[in-house]
């Protein structure tokens, strides 16, 4: 496909369905009610737990309520301060704000765009309670030292791993470095249910915890409406569940997928002067959810204004996150007041960072055609 075809618009995400899923869904439409009710939703969590390979997996509507349950299941309240990177979807630190403690934003690592262990480190004071490391665009931040200021520090870890399905390091899966680990279902996601989440963990109080809490505080068995807790309603429903499964016995295929698009993309661009692509270091392997690339400013363009003109020659694009501390949610917040001149990389990387259409139906013609216009429009 070249650039003058009339073509279709190449969206910037989406799914690969096939007859496994519809058949899945179809079959818990018409039996997972009455005592199969919770069937699918048990595989689910099973096979997910099983895949990571930790103790426990809970289904939940999204990864939001997965941060929501983390934060509450480890006894984070009004007074904690929360860390979490600059760079990330406010769907990561929204429920900090949630359980009433307070969000204070750290740079991120220049290479691999996530959590810097520098700098949170230099941001632990006594109210440090947890610090939630996000796994982004599929990329992993450098763990061993982030768990080594954790572990001296005495500071939780969540794993925000929304975007990292099946990413490793160390050979370990993504999801399992954190006294929680979870994971977002949306449809723009390598694995989707539409919309859902899954909170992991190995250990039993926080299992127990996120079971009671997800069920408006009442343990699974326990006396009917008589809720010992005010909590909430968060569960996945069994279509979602059945979607899930299928969509987890072809993980494999998804991640061969998404590393095949970014490998095209790599072997375009890799080599121009001014682009930097996801990184990978050598003991990461990174499941490249969101090919992104950085562009040099001496393009002189922003990523706002790169993503305009690819949009006129119908390619979807998204910017960069914007820096938590910069953006209208966090205007009144005093942690972000000060994080805006210190956390320099975050700054730096989001000015000039946008994500390239890596949907599931990408062929290698889609890709070469997105990259003639990238490049074209940077050279121009
Ligand atoms: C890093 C990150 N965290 C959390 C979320 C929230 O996921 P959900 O939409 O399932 O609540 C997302 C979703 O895009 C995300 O990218």
């Amino acid at each position: 496909m070249r650039e003058g075809l009339v073509m279709e618009r190449i969206p910037i995400s989406g799914p690969s369905i096939t007859q496994r899923e519809i058949d899945y869904v179809s079959e818990a439409v018409k039996n997972a009610w009455y005592s199969n009710a919770n069937i699918y939703n048990e595989r689910f969590e099973k096979a997910f737990a099983g895949y990571l390979g930790v103790k426990y997996a809970v289904a939940l509507p999204s990864c939001t309520s997965a941060i929501h349950l983390s934060l509450l299941s480890l006894g984070v309240g009004a007074g904690d301060e929360v860390i979490v990177p600059e760079l990330t979807w406010i769907a990561t630190s929204a429920p900090i704000s949630y359980v009433q403690a307070t969000p204070v934003f750290a740079d991120v690592d220049e290479k691999t765009w996530c959590l810097s262990a520098d700098s949170f480190e230099k941001l632990i004071t006594p109210r440090t309670k947890a610090a939630i490391i996000v796994d982004l665009y599929g990329n992993m931040p450098d763990m061993d030292a982030i768990r080594d200021v954790a572990r001296r520090r005495e500071v939780a870890l969540i794993e925000d791993a929304a975007e990292a399905i099946g990413s490793e390091y160390r050979g370990r899966k993504a999801g399992g470095f954190g006294e929680t680990g979870v994971f977002s279902f949306h449809g723009s996601k390598t694995l989707t249910t539409g919309e859902g989440g899954m909170l992991v963990t190995d250990r039993d109080d926080v299992y127990n915890r996120s079971l009671f809490l997800r069920d408006h505080g009442r343990k699974p068995g326990e006396r009917m409406f008589w809720n010992t807790e005010i909590a909430y309603k968060y569960k996945m429903s069994s279509m979602q569940a059945a979607l899930g499964l299928a969509q987890l016995e072809r993980i494999g295929e998804l991640l061969r997928a998404k590393r095949q698009i970014f490998s095209w993309y790599q072997s375009r661009l890799g080599r121009v002067k001014g682009i930097t692509l996801n990184y990978e270091a050598p003991h990461t392997r990174n499941t490249y959810w969101m090919v992104t690339a950085v562009v040099d400013k001496e393009f002189g363009l922003t990523k706002e204004r790169i993503i305009d003109l690819m949009r006129e020659k119908a390619i979807d694009c998204r910017p960069f996150f914007y820096p938590l501390s910069s953006i209208p949610a966090y205007e009144n917040s005093e942690q972000a007041r000060i994080a805006r001149t210190r956390n320099h990389y975050a700054y730096r990387t989001s000015l000039y960072g946008l994500n390239l259409p890596c949907a599931l139906n990408m062929s290698k013609d889609k890709v070469e055609y997105v990259c003639d216009v990238f490049v074209s429009i940077l050279k121009r």
